[in-house]
């Protein structure tokens, strides 16, 4: 943990976080090393009863091992962090390291183990080092989680997976499941998915994809997509190809149809093999247009469907209006570039992350799927709330998926416009910009925050928001839960240590 002595001398030498933005260096890239079993948290209100399960969140936690570092935030080791509702009013915290491969031999080895990573190394690796990591493939699940039909998983953008213990937090397995009837072994590489599966409506199942890039020339690359039963069982759904495979980071469905919303940001299977570095094979083509997949889930036709260039990550969810219509709901960008957002050169310099072109909008997608069209849309400015339509990280109530719905939650990284680093949480009203509301608070840094429902409610949003924040004066991590009628906060608790920047994570309800 950086203690309050080296919190100072970080705060002399980068003059940096006096300007509006204390304690951003705490936030990204900060390697906290502790861990915490089951900690009581002490809330300064009463936490609600019906709060019955576990917080369980995942992200990147250290960021150097030995004489290496990371060069991009998003390849840290991967940390959970959980805070169980035994429902009984008390609330219990705890963090600890996924004992990937990876990390056990980094710890072996004391330096960075030679698995691939998304960016290079500092100092960088030697070719052959990297040659060597690609070959051992992505052993570092440190973005998401789900629970896979009774079993915890972790998720990267791989196809790859880890089994944990949602109890304890603990490493059970790797998993590396085959497809039955799947023929994308060589000349495929076939190791990409997407870290945002999604339930599969009617089932405890889940959607998701594998890309397959094919490494001879003249050939097509492969887009699956996969039931999945559970960690371990895969089912084929379709199989489609195309001539260039875009990055993929999340997945979507309706009652009907699985989407698959491929922008013009291309994995280039050429510069991966000269580089090895997956981030230098990413090339955004502004020429060309995004392409949406529509997969009908019970016969696996394929319907192909273009629309305009955008790029994104996250998408906020999507419905059937009728037998062919479909809206799917997106926190877009204009390209691209806001993958590179995340290098540590860009984040830690202030006139560079403040003045770096970052342009995220919320946009609807109405699809007709027999015509063939789709009309792009974007959400009003209310200017109550004029930052509301530049969130990511968007998260629902879980009950609406699939379904019509009105609200999301998110995060504006620059709500003012002028400063990354001044961070909203915000609900967004999809259905009519009157319910949009936002919270914020100088200097304190909000996570995705998670949709819990009040099991005796009946409104859409009748329950509460689960937000982990940084306070940056403070140096100290914080858990608020947030009344989303209101966006006020309900009750606060200290976290025991540090709690960085992370990406994902979800309630379990069964957990506890
Ligand atoms: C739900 O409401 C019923 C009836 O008002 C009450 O008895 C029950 O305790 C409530 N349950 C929860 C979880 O709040
Ligand atoms: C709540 O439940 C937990 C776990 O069952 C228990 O250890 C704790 O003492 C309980 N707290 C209260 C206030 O009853
Ligand atoms: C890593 O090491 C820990 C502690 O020895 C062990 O429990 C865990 O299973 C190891 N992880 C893997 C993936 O082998
Ligand atoms: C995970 O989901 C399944 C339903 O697919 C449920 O039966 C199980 O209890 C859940 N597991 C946990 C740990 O919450
Ligand atoms: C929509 O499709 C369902 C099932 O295929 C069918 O039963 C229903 O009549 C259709 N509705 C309309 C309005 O076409
Ligand atoms: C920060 O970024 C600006 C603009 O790109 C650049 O001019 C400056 O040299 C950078 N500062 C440091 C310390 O790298
Ligand atoms: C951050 O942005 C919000 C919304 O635009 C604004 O109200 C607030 O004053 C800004 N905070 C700081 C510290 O600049
Ligand atoms: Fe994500």
């Amino acid at each position: 943990m950086v203690s309050i002595f080296q919190w100072l001398i970080l705060s002399l030498c980068v003059p940096d976080i006096f300007a509006q933005t204390q304690g951003w260096n705490l936030l990204f890239g900060t390697t906290v090393p502790e861990e915490v079993v089951k900690k009581p948290l002490t809330f300064d209100n009463p936490v609600p009863k019906w709060i019955k399960g576990s917080l369980i969140r995942n992200g990147p936690g250290r960021f150097e091992m030995g004489p290496h570092s990371f060069l991009n935030v998003f390849d840290g080791y991967a940390k959970l962090y959980s805070w169980q509702f035994p429902g009984n009013g008390s609330v219990y915290f705890s963090a600890k390291f996924v004992q990937s491969m990876f990390y056990n031999e980094s710890l072996k080895i004391k330096d960075i183990a030679r698995y691939q990573t998304f960016d290079d190394l500092v100092p960088p690796m030697s070719q052959l080092n990297k040659e060597e990591a690609f070959i051992r493939g992505l052993d570092n699940m440190n973005v998401n989680i789900y629970n896979y039909t009774g079993e915890c998983v972790l998720l990267t953008d791989v196809w790859k997976l880890y089994v944990v213990d949602c109890h304890t937090l603990k490493t059970i397995r790797s998993c590396d499941p085959p497809i039955p009837g799947d023929h994308t072994t060589f000349p495929y590489i076939s190791g990409m998915s997407v870290a945002h599966p999604v339930p599969e409506v009617g089932t405890d199942y889940h959607l998701t994809i594998r890309q397959s890039l094919a490494i001879l020339p003249g050939m097509s690359d492969k887009f699956t997509l996969v039931r999945v039963k559970s960690a371990d069982i895969r089912e084929k759904v379709a199989e489609w190809e195309v001539k260039k495979m875009p990055y993929q980071h999340s997945i979507l469905s309706t009652e009907r149809y699985a989407l698959i919303f491929a922008t013009p940001l291309y994995m280039d299977t050429k510069a991966l093999l000269q580089s090895f570095v997956a981030r230098q094979s990413l090339i955004f083509n502004k020429d060309e247009q995004t392409t949406v997949y529509v997969v009908e889930i019970k016969t696996g036709q394929v319907h192909t469907i273009q629309t305009e260039t955008v790029f994104s990550m996250h998408y906020l969810n999507a419905y059937e209006i009728d037998n062919n219509t479909i809206v799917m709901d997106v926190a877009s960008y204009p390209d691209g570039s806001v993958v590179a957002f995340f290098e540590m050169d860009n984040l830690m310099n202030k006139t560079r992350r403040d003045s770096a072109p970052y342009k995220p909008s919320l946009k609807r997608y109405k699809i007709d799927i027999l015509g063939k069209k789709i009309k792009p849309m974007s959400f009003g400015v209310n200017p109550k709330v004029p930052h509301v339509n530049m969130m990511d990280m968007p998260t629902i109530n879980e009950r609406y998926r699939s379904k019509p719905y009105c609200y999301a939650y998110g995060v504006v990284f620059k709500s003012d416009f002028k400063t990354f680093g001044n961070f909203s949480i915000v609900k967004k009203d999809v259905c009519s910009s009157f319910g949009d509301l936002s919270w914020n608070v100088a200097d304190q840094y909000p996570m995705e925050s998670w949709f819990v429902p009040d099991p005796n409610g009946s409104r859409e949003d009748d329950g509460v928001l689960l937000t982990p924040m940084l306070d940056g004066k403070l140096g100290k991590s914080y858990l608020v839960i947030l009344d989303p009628k209101t966006m006020k906060p309900i009750s606060k608790a200290q976290l025991p240590i540090l709690v960085p920047f992370h990406f994902h994570g979800r309630f379990i309800d069964n957990v506890y």
